[in-house]
């Protein structure tokens, strides 16, 4: 990644200085989850989420449960395994059949990202579908890929994505809660969760102007929580008129944002915001998403209990798995069209 190659420039409209107000003081909430201890303080915790998660699609948290010694762990583990040379870490390569594993070719929107990656898939084996086709109902069992070294990348990693897995699903009933839901309203879709988490090292960038660690996406997923070093990079656009805002890296906070799914099931009560991470010339940076998926024949559309006549759905239903294969699609190769995205679900009317 030496020169800046054609692949990675965006367009003027989607660069790191598009849009944005870097400056402006106003923050997506910080929430505070040790007050789920205090009886009296539940249902305001409650009601901020679901106010997070309605005005932005984002919060942190802090005092969640993933203790600080399983995440430093995992941190000082990974780095080993990224400060390595290319032929060992190629030798861990995701390939187009598996997509777990080390990658560094990812494209977000056809523009190549200023990253490298590595997958790891919760279950392991993980189920899902084998083709793109709708009429196949075809499936593929993918494994994890580990390096041989460093030798606890494996225990380190697994150890983690345990906690944060637990955490997601607080959450996910905190959230079901907001909706005036019953706590475990979700569970059902996760008996074949695809939730997989990723490291994300983004190196210094020649030229921070032209790339981006990744280009303005929104999360295919139900949940992400990320771990996110001291470096920043990290925006948001805000849902009331599409300004950028950068998310402040909080000591040992986790950044929650909710995806493509849960805003469908929510008939976009809850929005799944665009995000993108800017790059710069000095310092690399490490983020770890965990992302929550749902098992890959739930067909995720708007709840039945969250509509009425005034509130008809938005979206057409869609069977998880095919959409996220279909994703997928395009992380290898620039295609020549988009790939696939929520809004071709929309209801036209
Ligand atoms: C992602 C993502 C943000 C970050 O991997 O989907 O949005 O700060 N990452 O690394
Ligand atoms: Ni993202």
């Amino acid at each position: 990644m030496e020169d800046l190659d054609q692949t990675f420039i965006q367009a003027p409209e989607h660069r790191a200085d598009s849009n944005s107000i870097p400056n402006q003081p106003e923050e997506i909430p910080v929430i505070d989850l040790s007050r789920l201890n205090d009886p009296e303080d539940i249902q305001n915790v409650i009601s901020e989420i679901g106010d997070a998660c309605e005005t932005w699609g984002f919060f942190q948290v802090i005092n969640h449960g993933v203790p600080c010694d399983a995440r430093k762990r995992v941190e000082e583990t990974v780095k080993i395994f990224f400060d390595l040379p290319m032929e060992e870490k190629i030798k861990v390569k995701r390939d187009e059949v598996n997509p777990a594993g080390y990658h560094d070719g990812e494209h977000t929107k056809n523009v190549r990202d200023w990253k490298e990656v590595f997958d790891i898939y919760f279950k392991d084996p993980m189920v899902m579908p084998s083709s793109t086709d709708p009429e196949d109902e075809g499936l593929r069992v993918v494994y994890n890929k580990w390096p041989q070294f460093p030798s606890d990348y494996r225990e380190a990693c697994q150890e983690y994505a345990g906690h944060a897995e637990k955490l997601a699903f607080r959450l996910l009933e905190l959230i079901s809660l907001s909706l005036g839901l019953p706590k475990e309203r979700f569970h059902d879709y996760f008996k074949e969760q695809m939730s997989f988490f990723r490291i994300n090292r983004y190196p210094p960038c020649p030229r921070p102007d032209l790339a981006l660690g990744v280009g303005h996406h929104k999360d295919a997923d139900v949940i992400s929580l990320l771990a996110q070093d001291d470096v920043g990079g990290l925006q948001i656009s805000r849902r009331s008129d599409g300004v950028w805002f950068p998310i402040r890296p909080v000591p040992n906070a986790l950044v929650i944002n909710i995806g493509n799914c849960m805003e469908v099931w929510t008939n976009d009560k809850y929005w799944s915001a665009e995000h993108r991470v800017v790059v710069n010339s000095t310092r690399e940076r490490y983020s770890i998403p965990f992302f929550l998926l749902p098992s890959h024949d739930v067909e995720v559309k708007p709840l039945e209990e969250l509509l009425s006549p005034e509130n008809p759905p938005r979206y057409k239903g869609y069977k998880y798995g095919k959409f996220y294969v279909s994703r997928n699609r395009s992380d290898f190769k620039k295609l020549e069209i988009q790939n696939i995205q929520i809004d071709d679900f929309k209801v036209v009317t």
